[in-house]
């Protein structure tokens, strides 16, 4: 299940660390879940859906990992502060978030009603900024590594902070939100020994991104300007995340990621 290379495990070690990952029942989310934890981190899966998170668990488990799962509309503050809460109460710290729960509904501009605008914008970038918030709080608690560091926050964007796509104004705002709210808190908060940074993923092949309701035609067209010729793969945007977690990218805050197969270069 776990696709994490040797070489790489042994050289980005999170032993020791605890991480949070958003949205981590399915999809891209599952596999930065499965990742960090096969790198050693405990791993505190959180999601809309508590039984995708509990499926998650027995993954790790199976592997011999550690981790927890908790239910987490990242939405509302109410479930934030007990994702927390649960989390210092089962592993006493915070080291690494990983923001990465979001939805792309497709929508043409002309009938977007103002709720579907809002619903985007408070999963896809206050729940961001809900849970940094609330985790750098508790990360600005630990000890300083030997980098002069207390954790790492790592946010899930998209290259629809980058380039426009039809169907998406919401989603496309939401994301460039978070790309700019990335260099504002890695600001704020290098002082206090936090890294922030950014990927910006291209099309991953994940069960959110197949059931949009976009034709044949739609995703053809949506994959001819990669220079790649294919989607991601779930793994390779984990890779990124591990990477930007651990203290092997000690020197990188408000820096954006793009992993894209060269999809905005062209
Ligand atoms: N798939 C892609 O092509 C692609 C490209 C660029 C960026 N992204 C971003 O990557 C992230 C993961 O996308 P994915 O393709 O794996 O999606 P997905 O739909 O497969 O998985 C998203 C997960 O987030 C959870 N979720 C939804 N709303 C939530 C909420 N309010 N609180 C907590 N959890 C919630 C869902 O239950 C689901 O488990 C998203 O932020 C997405 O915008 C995806």
């Amino acid at each position: 299940m776990f696709g994490l290379n040797k070489t790489t495990k042994k050289f980005l070690d999170l032993k020791g660390k605890v991480a949070i990952v958003t949205g981590a029942g399915r999809g891209m989310g599952r596999t930065h879940a499965l990742t960090l934890a096969q790198a050693g981190a405990k791993v505190v899966v959180s999601d809309i859906s508590l039984e995708n998170c509990q499926k998650v668990v027995e993954e790790i488990k199976k592997e011999h990992g550690e981790a927890i799962a908790v239910k987490c509309d990242i939405s509302l503050k109410a479930d934030i502060d007990n994702v927390v809460k649960v989390t210092l109460e089962k592993f006493a710290k915070i080291d690494i978030l990983v923001n990465n729960a979001g939805i792309f509904p497709f929508q043409p501009f002309l009938e977007m009603k103002e709720q579907d605008f809002e619903k985007v914008i408070n999963v896809n970038l206050k729940g961001y900024f809900l849970m940094s918030q609330a985790c750098a709080k508790e990360i600005a608690k630990n000890p300083l590594n030997a980098n002069g560091q207390r954790g790492s926050i790592v946010n899930i964007s998209s290259i629809a902070a980058l380039v426009g796509f039809a169907g998406l104004a919401h989603y496309c705002a939401s994301k460039g939100g978070i790309m700019a709210m990335t260099r504002a808190l890695a600001l704020e908060l290098a002082p206090l020994g936090i890294r922030v940074n950014d990927i910006n993923p291209g099309a991953v092949d994940t069960p959110g991104a197949s059931n949009t309701s976009m034709t044949e035609e739609q995703r053809k067209a949506m994959l001819a300007p990669i220079p790649l010729k294919r989607q991601g793969k779930d793994q390779e945007i984990s890779n990124a995340v591990l990477f930007l977690a651990s203290d092997e990218s000690s020197y990188m805050t408000g820096s954006v990621m793009v992993v894209d197969g060269g999809w905005v270069i062209g």
